[in-house]
This record gives C-alpha cells, sequence and structure tokens, in this order.
C-alpha cells in the first residue's frame, strides 16, 4: 500500500509517498527555520503562508522522487499509484494545520482516494518503524530553483541530499527494517510542544502515563538557548555548544513532581536566576540583556549543565515508569529532542538490558516530516481504522493522542 503523507503542523512544509508503513519511497522537507531564527520563534501567520507557497510543488517532488510518473508525460503525477492520502490535522498551528488538511481533502476528492487524519505525536512515534536505510532527502534543483525564484536566497532549506548506491539521488534501498518495536512498549515523546511518556499495549493503542505540567522539554531548550543568547532552535545550538562545556559546573535543580509528570518551567527560571547569580545581577535584570554579559566559557558551561540537568530528569522519570511497568519489552523515543546526542548515549547506558531493546529514530527523522505521518497511517489502517469523509474532517490546535 502506498500512502502519501502530508505533514504542516508546524513550520516545515513536507509530503512522502510510503509503501508498507516502512519503505521511505520519497520524503521531501521545507524547512521554515531560517525564517523564524530571526525572529527566535515560529511566528503563525508568516508560518502558515509559507506552507501555502510550497505545498504543491513540495507534494509534486514526492511523486518525481518516486519515480511516480506519467508514461506519457514525466512532469505529471500518476496517481494510479497511491493507495491513500494521510494529513497531520491535529495538534498543531492553526493556520498551519489549515493549509495541510484542506490541501489533502482536496486532493482526496479530486483524485477519489480514501482519506487519514493523524495526529502529530502518533506520527512521532511511528517515526521508529520507518526503514532508515531507505531514506533520502531531496529537494530537487528545480524545485529549489523555483523555490528561490519566489523567496530570498537561503530562506527554504531543504535537508541534504542523502545519494543512492548508484550516486544519484533517489531510493537507497528496499531492504526490510531488521528488527521493529515490541509491544507492549514505552514511548516517550519530547518536542517542541509535548512531553509524554506513553504506555503501548499493542498498536494503534496509546495510554498516557506522564505529562508535562507546563512547559514542553523542547520548549525548555529554546528559553534557556534564549537567555544564553543561541540562535532558534535552541535544541541543536545547546547541545552543540555543551560539547565544549563542563556539565558540572552549575548545579540546577530537579523537580519534584508526582508520580510520572514533568515541569520544566521551573528549571528555565533555575538557569536564568543563575546566570544572574553568575553575573551578579539582580533578579529585576533583563533576561535579553545577560547574554552579552557572559564569557564563551560561561555560556558552554550554562549549556552544559543545563543539558545534563534536563536529560538527567527525562531518564529519571523513565526509570520511574519502567519499574511500574516491568512487561515492557520496548523504549521508543519520539519527537524533536530524541536528536539530542547526550540523551542517546545516557539512555542506551542506563536502560540496556537483553529484555529491553531501545529505539531512537534516524535523527533525521526526529524533527516534523511527513515520512512518519505515512507510517502511522499505515499502522491505523491495519488497526481497522476506516477513512474520514474529506468534506468533513476538521483540524484541532490542540488534542490528546488517542
Ligand atoms: O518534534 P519537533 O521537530 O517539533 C514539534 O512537534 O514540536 O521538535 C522541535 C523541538 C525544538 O524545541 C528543538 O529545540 C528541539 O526539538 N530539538 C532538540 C534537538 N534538536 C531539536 N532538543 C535537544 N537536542 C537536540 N539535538
Ligand atoms: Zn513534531
Amino acid at each position: 500500500m502506498n500512502i502519501l503523507a502530508i505533514e504542516t503542523s508546524c513550520d516545515e512544509t513536507a509530503a512522502a509517498i510510503i509503501q508498507d508503513g516502512q519503505k521511505i519511497l520519497s520524503n521531501v522537507v521545507v524547512s521554515q527555520i531560517d525564517i523564524f531564527a530571526k525572529y527566535g520563534g515560529v511566528i503563525p501567520e508568516i508560518a502558515a503562508r509559507s506552507h501555502l507557497e510550497v505545498i504543491l510543488p513540495v507534494i509534486h517532488q514526492s511523486f518525481q522522487d518516486a519515480g511516480f510518473i506519467l508514461s506519457n508525460n514525466p512532469a505529471l503525477d500518476d496517481w494510479s499509484k497511491i493507495d491513500a492520502i494521510a494529513v497531520t490535522h491535529t495538534p498543531g498551528l492553526l493556520g498551519s494545520l489549515l493549509i495541510g488538511t484542506l490541501t489533502a481533502r482536496t486532493l482526496a476528492i479530486l483524485h477519489n482516494k480514501p482519506l487519514f487524519p493523524v495526529h502529530h505525536l502518533k506520527s512521532h512515534i511511528y517515526a521508529n518503524w520507518l526503514n532508515s536505510q531507505d531514506q533520502h532527502y531531496k529537494i530537487s534543483q528545480e524545485t529549489s530553483n523555483f523555490l528561490n525564484s519566489r523567496h530570498p536566497a537561503g530562506r527554504y532549506r531543504g535537508i541534504a541530499p542523502f545519494p543512492r548506491e548508484d550516486g544519484r539521488n533517489g531510493h537507497v534501498s528496499r531492504i526490510e527494517k531488521s528488527e521493529l518495536p515490541n509491544f507492549p512498549l514505552l514511548a516517550l515523546v519530547i518536542s517542541g510542544g509535548h512531553t509524554q511518556i506513553i504506555h503501548m499495549p499493542h498498536h494503534n493503542h496509546f495510554e498516557i502515563i506522564g505529562t508535562t505540567r507546563d512547559d514542553a522539554i523542547g520548549e525548555c531548550f529554546d528559553k534557556v538557548a534564549k537567555i544564553l543568547g543561541l540562535p532558534y532552535p535552541g535544541g541543536p545550538a545547546i547541545s552543540k555548544l555543551a560539547l565544549t562545556g563542563n556539565r558540572h559546573q552549575y548545579k540546577l535543580p530537579h523537580p519534584q513532581v508526582p508520580e510520572l509528570d514533568f515541569s520544566f518551567s521551573g528549571l528555565k527560571t533555575a538557569v536564568l536566576r543563575a546566570v544572574q547569580h553568575e553575573l551578579n545581577q539582580p533578579i529585576s535584570f533583563p533576561s535579553h540583556q545577560l547574554a552579552p554579559l557572559l564569557s564563551s566559557k560561561q555560556t558552554a558551561d550554562f549549556a552544559a549543565s543545563f543539558e545534563q540537568t534536563a536529560i538527567d530528569i527525562l531518564l529519571e522519570k523513565l526509570e520511574k515508569a519502567l519499574l511500574s511497568h516491568p512487561n515492557v519489552r520496548s523504549l521508543v523515543f519520539a519527537g524533536g529532542v530524541s536528536a539530542n546526542h547526550l540523551l542517546r548515549t545516557a539512555a542506551k547506558d542506563r536502560f540496556q538490558s537483553p529484555s529491553l531493546s531501545i529505539f531512537f529514530p534516524d535523527p533525521s527523522f526526529s524533527g516534523d516530516n511527513a515520512a512518519m505521518v505515512g507510517a502511522a497511517a499505515f499502522y491505523e489502517i491495519q488497526s481497522g481504522v476506516q477513512p474520514s469523509d474529506p468534506f468533513c474532517i476538521n483540524l484541532f490546535p490542540r488534542s490528546s493522542i488517542r
């Protein structure tokens, strides 16, 4: 089954064609990250307008990369190869979701294809089912020319091409992923908007057993980066700088939150207070004026100490969750923060055991992409979920995984 998947929940416009939930026939991502780096965060109105400008060329490119083109006219997409359409409809930015869902609805009606609306967090979890050997990211020259003709150079960034064995851009292989997560499993979903521990007894069944009571972990990385004068998105910037810093230089508190819940707003404030204290400034000193006063060593030490504390907090809760769910056979990490290198090594050190397998998505699938939407939709269909009426599907900026 070939699914055309579309993702526009935040600031990435993405389309992919996925075969049987694992094989990536094409995967196109256009990121707006360069636009929002200037502002230090996403501006929803600009994000929605940018999606609108590129969504159709991005979808067209996903057909071209998959080789799904009409034999008598290679410039035209071959819709006969597509069995279903999947689209992120919740949660996310209202205007951004609107562009993806309206496009998917229109295409489903036009080409008479079943349409499956997908929850964004399910997609992040199912990124772990993708065959990472199949990945190839590509914005073709024509697409980037098209985009650059309409926008200042460098405004759009495609993820770097992943070369084929024959040196061309395209599919790498059709090999099945050798090992997939086993059920029951625990998923740690860590993104810009969410921090949740989810128990999955089997496919497409989600029980939230822990959640953040305030900020999400990714949001905390982004806010701490801002205090330290590092660019948006903060996670990769902190992680890179932390490599040069002393992780034990500044002692930051671990919040005492009951059960399996999290809290990250206190950690962000603790970093702010520690920076003010280090610089002998009062707590009324504006946060945006602190960064230029820090030495590069102090900035790196704060990045390292914060990263270590944040990762420790995540893993401590995960350990507690594993103790209360002893039957769990796999641990699955999902969402943008799961790209974090320290988290990956620390989790493997801490939880490696013959009875527990640990899965991280390939780092290029940790952030938002459409391939994971195609994987999630496939397993929904396998679980008996019926398509939605394309005239009726709605979008929800906020909603819980179900
Ligand atoms: O899943 P995602 O791409 O978008 C949402 O659905 O929110 O997650 C984005 C978040 C951002 O907050 C970003 O700073 C964080 O993921 N992130 C990281 C890393 N890479 C991205 N956080 C920590 N370490 C990283 N390497
Ligand atoms: Zn996401």
